[in-house]
């Protein structure tokens, strides 16, 4: 292992690592004729615009510009260096990184989050050790037994025990330098004014925090021993942890919600358990604070529908009102489901079991007949007052409805409710949502500002780079007709010219991969989008010299045009003299002549 070199390792790195498995980790891809498609992980967007290619072994979002090879994949959603994406591609495929490496290493920052994301997994493991092997974990797992949580379903979530002492994670990691100096930036350990440090988490019950791929970027820990301090507490944010980033569990829930296209939202750590372990694998927990346009994109990147289970009191409604927006506002699905007065999933299912919670979902309310039934609870349905306050409410909540023929479903209900003809709520509707509709423009503005760098590349070239990817043994031919100086005056012709330098004629097929990996990132992303074009898949199936033909025809073409530009640039600017000027354009005539 230790003789290989640097370029090799890459290669089995990218080997080991397949895009399409790499990126599901990430999005729910969909089979699109011969490539993949989903929505974009990187921007918010309501139609898909995110492709990968399992042959090229290539992604390209369209609506935020990124695109190129897993490595690329990954550094711009880890937001890593390319050593940071080769280290954490590596560690995911279980190839360990040579020391010999090192060196490499050159950006501080980004490898600290592999740094951090090391010593999460590490801190995990310990304070689960502690819980299920060593004496100091009797009170947790006395706490396990009380609340009925099996030893089985706290393995599978990697529950963990950090005893009441202010120093067992400091003495842990003394003598192990990496971790100790990052206990604090982790926010494991707290420092005092006169700067004594101690552990953050003391007698609680620990719970794994991962981000969507599993990776563990922070705890939280329920109180159990001692009663200081919240009910709950959490680490702070850090590099690697942005609260509003995370839901709770869904690493685990992503499978179950992808293959159901459903979500359970719900509030708790130990209601997220609860659920998972009776089966209702598709739930995943807010833990405890307000719902984000983040979060709701997550879920809608793996399901359409989510169903919020939130605690059956005030504040649960209220906070599952406010959640609603969002998902919504994300394009899903919303249904409520109403828990009885003072339960929360999991004091529901541990008094009256599974069959109790399954009843609640059955149960659960579309969005728009929640907030009617809530409505009607706070005025009377039956005086006109209440009737009108009870429709401006509602009209409040159908305009975020974008389907049509829901929306019309939902006004039915409303109008047999209050007792009142359709076409009347229908006016008030029309008359309210005029002055809602500018949202939809977000899309489009976006599209506009990403066309620039597409076009500073002629697609001759791009289309020429493609295709002697394709068939290398092209490239002599190519170096014959358009040499050095040719190419430099067609827009993106240096991107040939790399072609030219890389001396990949004695390849038979291209490394495509490696070859855009050494490219500059605007000419990457024009390349690969290029490539993903949709416009390109029916293009495909000429022979390869007819094929070859028409690129030469095209390059040509455009170079007796941008030279033919030049020279009327220098006529205007009065740089040249008519002698130079039928030299010049005699020399175009020969060329050309001597090419066709
Ligand atoms: P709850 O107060 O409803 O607690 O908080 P719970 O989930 O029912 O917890 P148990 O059953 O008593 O153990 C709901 C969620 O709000 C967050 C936690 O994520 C909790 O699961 N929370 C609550 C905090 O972050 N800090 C707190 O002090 C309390
Ligand atoms: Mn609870």
């Amino acid at each position: 292992m230790d003789k290989i070199d640097f370029k090799e390792f890459i290669e089995r790195v990218r080997q080991a690592n397949d895009i399409v498995e790499v990126v599901s980790e990430y999005v729910v891809l969909k089979k699109a004729g011969s490539k993949y498609k989903s929505l974009s992980p990187f921007k918010r967007e309501k139609t898909p615009s995110f492709f990968v290619d399992p042959q090229k072994q290539l992604f390209k979002c369209f609506s935020s510009g990124y695109g190129g090879t897993v490595f690329d994949f990954i550094m711009a959603y880890e937001k890593l260096d390319f050593m940071g994406a080769l280290k954490h591609l590596a560690r995911r495929a279980g190839l360990s990184f040579p020391s010999s490496f090192r060196s490499e290493e050159k950006n501080e920052p980004l490898t600290k989050k592999l740094k951090l994301w090391e010593l999460h997994e590490a801190v995990a493991e310990y304070w689960t050790r502690i819980l299920f092997e060593e004496p100091s974990g009797e009170p947790a797992r006395a706490y396990l037994r009380e609340r009925n949580i099996d030893l089985e379903i706290a393995k599978a979530f990697g529950l963990g025990y950090a005893p009441n002492k202010w120093d067992g994670l400091l003495r842990w990691a003394s003598g192990k330098k990496d971790y100790l100096e990052l206990l604090e930036p982790a926010g494991l350990v707290v420092r005092t004014e006169s700067s004594k440090i101690y552990d953050r988490f003391r007698g609680r019950l620990i719970f794994r925090i991962s981000d969507e791929t599993g990776k563990i970027v922070g705890f939280s820990g329920r109180l159990i021993e001692g009663d200081k301090g919240p009910k709950y507490l959490n680490s702070p944010e850090s590099p690697i942890f942005t609260k509003g980033k995370i839901l709770y569990g869904f690493h685990k829930a992503k499978t179950a919600i992808a293959e159901s296209g459903k979500a359970i939202l719900c509030e708790g750590h130990i209601d997220l358990i609860r659920l998972h372990a009776v089966q209702f694998s598709m739930a995943v927990a807010t833990q405890g604070t307000a719902l984000t346009e983040y979060q709701a994109a997550l879920l809608k990147r793996f399901c359409s529908e989510v169903i919020v289970a939130y605690d059956g009191d005030r504040a649960g409604e209220d906070a599952a009102i406010r959640a609603l927006d969002i998902l919504l506002a994300e394009g899903l699905e919303v249904k409520i489901a109403q828990l009885p007065p003072g339960e929360d999933p999991d004091s529901l299912i541990s008094k009256n079991g599974r069959e109790a919670f399954e009843k609640v979902i059955e149960n659960a309310l579309p969005y728009p007949s929640f907030v009617l039934n809530k409505a009607c609870m706070e005025y009377s349905p039956q005086q006109a007052l209440g009737k009108s306050k009870i429709a401006e409410k509602m009209v409040g909540v159908l305009v975020k409805i974008n389907d049509p023929i829901r929306r019309h479903t939902a006004c039915l209900e409303v109008a047999a409710r209050l007792g009142i003809s359709l076409e009347v709520f229908e006016k008030k509707l029309e008359h309210l949502s005029t002055t809602t509709s500018q949202f939809l423009q977000h899309d489009k503005e976006d599209q506009e500002e990403q066309q620039v760098w597409e076009e500073k590349i002629c697609p001759a070239i791009l289309e020429s780079f493609w295709f002697l990817m394709e068939y290398p043994e092209y490239i002599a031919r190519f170096k014959e007709i358009f040499a050095p100086d040719v190419l430099s005056d067609i827009p993106g012709g240096d991107l040939l010219l790399r072609l030219y330098d890389s001396g990949k004629e004695s390849v038979k097929r291209m490394d495509v991969n490696h070859f855009l990996e050494t490219l500059p990132l605007e000419q990457k992303r024009s390349v690969v989008s290029f490539m993903f074009d949709p416009a390109r898949e029916n293009q495909e199936g000429y022979a390869q010299e007819e094929h070859f033909m028409i690129l030469k025809d095209q390059l040509l073409l455009l170079w007796t045009q941008k030279r033919l530009e030049k020279i009327k640039l220098q006529i205007e600017l009065g740089k040249i003299s008519g002698k130079e000027i039928s030299t010049k354009l005699k020399e175009i005539v020969d060329l050309r002549k001597k090419l066709l």
